[in-house]
């Protein structure tokens, strides 16, 4: 495991072994039969090109009249609890006694990408996002704590996890592509990163 450190952001490039990648896998697959993926909309009218889900007392959710959390997937369902497996990387990485009450699952079909934004719908900066990149390689884009700005880019492989906190909390991110079928972690191909919060 190698830790770089991109403008505040922690990135630790292999941080799951291919084995724990496997289980994290296999962990997450009760919880997309729970509370299938799904298209969200955006306020502007448009839709994600990635598709989500949650796991936890919140989801994170978006269509037209905005971003929020919600307490139940689209279908009316609770969304179904963080698996263990989760929680024990938030822990390593974090320290923290609380433990997060999203993990948002956002997959990455080819083609799919994520704009330049903050994570701002919490009620408290003072904890970190934890993210857990799975499958296939993205370029991930780190900006600014405002919009505009020069912005750096690392790829993020299979098994990287990145740790948004401290002043780069609430700094600019998003994955401008990924490399589809690079990893052959997901049968199908594509990628899943996984975003831990505290949400309340
Ligand atoms: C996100 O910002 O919610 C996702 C970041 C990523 O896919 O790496
Ligand atoms: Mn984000």
């Amino acid at each position: 495991m190698t830790l770089l450190r991109v403008r505040g952001f922690d990135v630790y490039k292999g941080f799951l072994d291919p084995a724990r990648q496997a289980a994290l896998i296999d962990a997450l697959r009760p919880v997309l039969k729970a509370a299938p993926l799904f298209s969200p909309k955006v306020p502007g009218g448009g839709q994600m090109s990635v598709r989500m889900t949650s796991a936890g007392q919140f989801g994170w959710y978006s269509d037209t009249s905005g971003y929020r959390y919600a307490e139940q997937h689209p279908s009316g369902r609770d969304w179904p609890d963080i698996p263990e497996a989760v929680l024990e990387i938030w822990q390593q990485l974090t320290g923290l006694e609380r433990a997060p009450e999203c993990c948002l699952l956002n997959y990455y079909g080819e083609g799919a990408r994520m704009g330049l934004h903050q994570d701002k719908d919490e009620a408290d900066f003072s904890y970190p996002v934890v993210s857990i990149s799975l499958g296939d390689d993205a370029l991930f884009r780190i900006g600014n704590r405002s919009r505009g700005g020069k912005t750096e880019s690392v790829w993020l492989n299979s098994g990287d996890a990145v740790v948004m906190g401290g002043e780069a909390r609430l700094t600019y991110h998003g994955v401008d592509r990924i490399r589809f079928k690079s990893s052959r972690l997901l049968p199908k191909g594509g990628r899943i990163n996984l975003t831990l919060r505290v949400v309340v």
